[in-house]
């Protein structure tokens, strides 16, 4: 079952949403050489505390941190830890918060200092993709209309689609029904409504798409040790465009 938000449930999760992307804001500002991961993971939790609301990664299924901090070849859940960042990484982060009863869900990927040309197509295809993807996130339209405009606009840039991770509905749940592949058909899945909300993000692999999880249970990395990134956002279905609920504030 997809859950249809109402008026009053769309006001808060623009609430939760609007503190999960300034969340995400500090990280991004926050990446540069020499700074841990833990450090970042430090500020982001100390901010959505004090906005009053709660990380929602923390001790999800045992995940020991509010964000998940995935360097070069990792493409997501890296755990934050003691690694210091180096001029020339790519750094994703992704973030969530809970107020009021819903989640808000986003990622990106930062350039820590000067990066390669490839990285920084990496991570411009990446975002891209994701507003392609979107274009087709309105009501009347079907879902997979959505992840077939990710995956086409991805591959013709010479990159790949990871397939065993996919976004997903959100809101009351971090993670709720839909399961929205980057990958996929037009024409098919469920139709699109009003008061949809969805958490969109494509997971883009700069070589093949193959991906394994290390033994930490957690982070996911690239099999090929070429280098991955991450966009995503929370994004509310409407009967003309779409509103992006953790939408960058500048
Ligand atoms: N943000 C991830 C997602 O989009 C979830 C992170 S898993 C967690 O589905 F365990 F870290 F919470
Ligand atoms: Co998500």
């Amino acid at each position: 079952m997809i859950t249809l938000k109402s008026a009053h449930e769309i006001d808060l999760m623009r609430r939760a949403g609007k503190i999960t992307a300034a969340a995400r804001a500090l990280a991004g500002e926050m990446v540069r050489p020499g700074v841990t991961t833990q450090e970042i993971d430090h500020a982001v939790e100390h901010f959505i505390r004090k906005q009053g609301a709660v990380p929602s990664f923390l001790h999800y299924h045992g995940y020991p941190a509010s964000a998940c901090i995935s360097v070069n070849d990792e493409v997501i859940h890296g755990i934050p830890g003691k690694r210091v960042l180096q001029e020339g990484d790519i750094v994703s982060v992704d973030v969530g918060a809970y107020i009021g009863g819903f989640h808000g869900d986003c990622a990106a990927t930062f350039a820590c200092g000067q990066i390669s040309k490839e990285a920084q197509d990496l991570i411009d295809v990446t975002r891209q993709s994701f507003f392609e993807g979107i274009k087709f996130a309105k009501e009347g339209y079907r879902l997979q209309d959505i992840s077939a405009a990710i995956q086409s606009y991805a591959e013709s840039h010479g990159c790949s689609i990871v397939r065993e991770y996919v976004g997903h509905g959100v809101g009351a749940e971090m993670h709720e029904s839909p399961e929205i592949p980057n990958y996929g058909h037009p024409g098919r899945g469920p139709r699109l409504l009003r008061g949809m909300t969805l958490a969109i993000e494509p997971m883009v692999n700069a070589g093949s798409a193959a991906i394994k999880l290390m033994p930490d249970g957690w982070t996911v990395r690239t099999l090929d040790g070429k280098w991955a990134a991450h966009y995503e956002n929370t994004v509310l279905i409407t009967d003309g465009e779409p509103e992006i609920l953790t939408a960058p504030a500048i």
